[in-house]
């Protein structure tokens, strides 16, 4: 992700095709607050949503309309801190960092962003295709594009990593040996499956490291998966989900990852070949097997189910509501909705400030006047005085 901009849009790389498919999704947003990102270079002081507490003066390079410097103009004047003692959800819960803060500083690059697939996701919709568009979009585009504006936002490495086929077991296991190659180059991965998404694009993952303990120590942190009978693996505990995975690096983690990997081989688990095919898979190794020989105090962090599991749409199983991390196995058609939610829960404040603040050049106020028929007529200091007392006689409210 450079910080070239789009002078050559016609001739891109195929690798300048994914800012091209995000660009075209985003031309309308370009449209509406590209007045802002060339005019000013801090927040404007009408902008003051009460749904974002922190606010920084954010300098944007001026003539620039690259996708990273809309992205910027967007987001960076309300990033929330990553070691800020709380956070308040859109729905006005409140969440406090446990503990002293260990990461303080943001930790840019050594995070990886990581989408994996086999598949060449080149049909219409689909996010290799080269022309996406968002009336026809398939869910898992737009799980995948807001990974890679998370990263973007943030200054996260993103990554898409093309993975080969196991021969002899299901599409899923190809995560394992891909993580434990990405830990080779990062500190930490985020791996997401494409019905995975951050609620909050503001809320940096440091953030999150923090309020979910990431210690030294941590090899992975992973969502417990709701109370429900096919979600217990052998010894009646519930499974980890393998849709989102934050792993760190170390030398105990390739170790971890290794034995993950080489499962069905049955060298150190007896019992685990049946699982390349049956489901749930990787996940079911996971669960039935490594997550008890890796079991020191701080290996695998188990996060709650209601934090980075499901959607509110799930809230009837098990309370997964997925606070702040979603993930749509309830219904993969809200995933575009989620994507819209990303981008217009920033959009809105900012489009309805503006209007508010410039409303003198486009709000007619005819209220001091009566009409009569196709006529307007001023009204009388008496005639406003009674108009007072039944202005809102023929309306109501908006609705249906
Ligand atoms: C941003 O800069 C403006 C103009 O210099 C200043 O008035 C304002 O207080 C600053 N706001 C923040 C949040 O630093
Ligand atoms: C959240 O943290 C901010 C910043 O320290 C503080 O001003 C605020 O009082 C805290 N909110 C609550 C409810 O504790
Ligand atoms: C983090 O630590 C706090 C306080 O010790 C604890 O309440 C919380 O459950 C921990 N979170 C996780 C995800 O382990």
């Amino acid at each position: 992700m450079s910080a070239s901009g789009y002078t050559s849009l016609a001739n891109l790389g195929p690798q300048g095709r994914w800012r091209r498919v995000l660009f075209i999704a985003m031309v309308p947003m370009l449209c509406a607050f590209g007045y802002y990102a060339y005019e000013s270079s801090y927040i404007p002081k009408s902008f003051r949503p009460s749904q974002y507490p922190y606010q920084h003066n954010v300098s944007l390079p001026a003539n620039d309309i690259s996708m990273e410097t809309m992205i910027r103009a967007l987001y960076s004047p309300i990033l929330h801190p990553v070691n800020a003692p709380n956070f308040t959800d859109e729905d006005g819960a409140l969440y406090r960092l446990p503990r002293t803060p260990r990461f303080n500083e943001k930790l840019g690059k050594k995070v990886l962003i990581l989408d994996i697939d086999s598949r060449p996701l080149t049909d219409n919709g689909q996010l290799m295709n080269e022309d996406l568009r968002w009336n026809d979009m398939r869910p898992l585009s737009a799980g995948m594009l807001s990974h890679y504006m998370f990263a973007m936002i943030h200054g996260y490495d993103y990554k898409f990593i093309r993975a080969p086929d196991y021969t002899d077991r299901w599409g899923t296991w190809v995560k394992v040996p891909m993580m434990k190659e990405a830990l080779k180059t990062h500190d930490y991965i985020v791996f997401m499956d494409s019905d995975v998404m951050f609620h909050y694009p503001h809320l940096p993952l440091e953030w999150l490291l923090n309020y979910w303990n990431m210690t030294s120590e941590t090899l992975a942190m992973m969502s417990v998966d709701p109370d429900e009978p096919q979600n217990y693996d052998e010894k009646g505990n519930r499974y980890l989900n393998t849709g989102f995975v934050i792993a760190q690096q170390s030398k105990r983690t390739q170790e971890m990852y290794k034995a993950w990997a080489e499962c069905p081989s049955e060298k150190r688990y007896k019992g685990c070949e049946h699982w390349k095919k049956d489901w749930a898979h990787e996940q079911a190794a996971f669960g039935n097997y490594l997550r008890y020989d890796f079991d020191r105090a701080e290996d695998i962090k188990v996060l709650p189910c209601a934090e980075a599991n499901g959607a509110p749409a799930a809230k009837d199983r098990g309370g997964c509501i997925g606070i702040f991390v979603r993930h749509f196995w309830v219904n993969k058609g809200l995933l575009k909705e989620s994507m819209a939610d990303q981008v217009m829960q920033y959009f809105l404040p900012r489009l309805h400030q503006h209007y508010l603040a410039n409303s003198h050049e486009h709000i007619i106020d005819k209220k001091g006047f009566k009409l009569d028929n196709a006529d307007l007529i001023p009204l009388t200091e008496e005639e406003k005085a009674a108009l007072k007392k039944t202005s809102n006689e023929n309306q109501k409210d908006e609705g249906f």
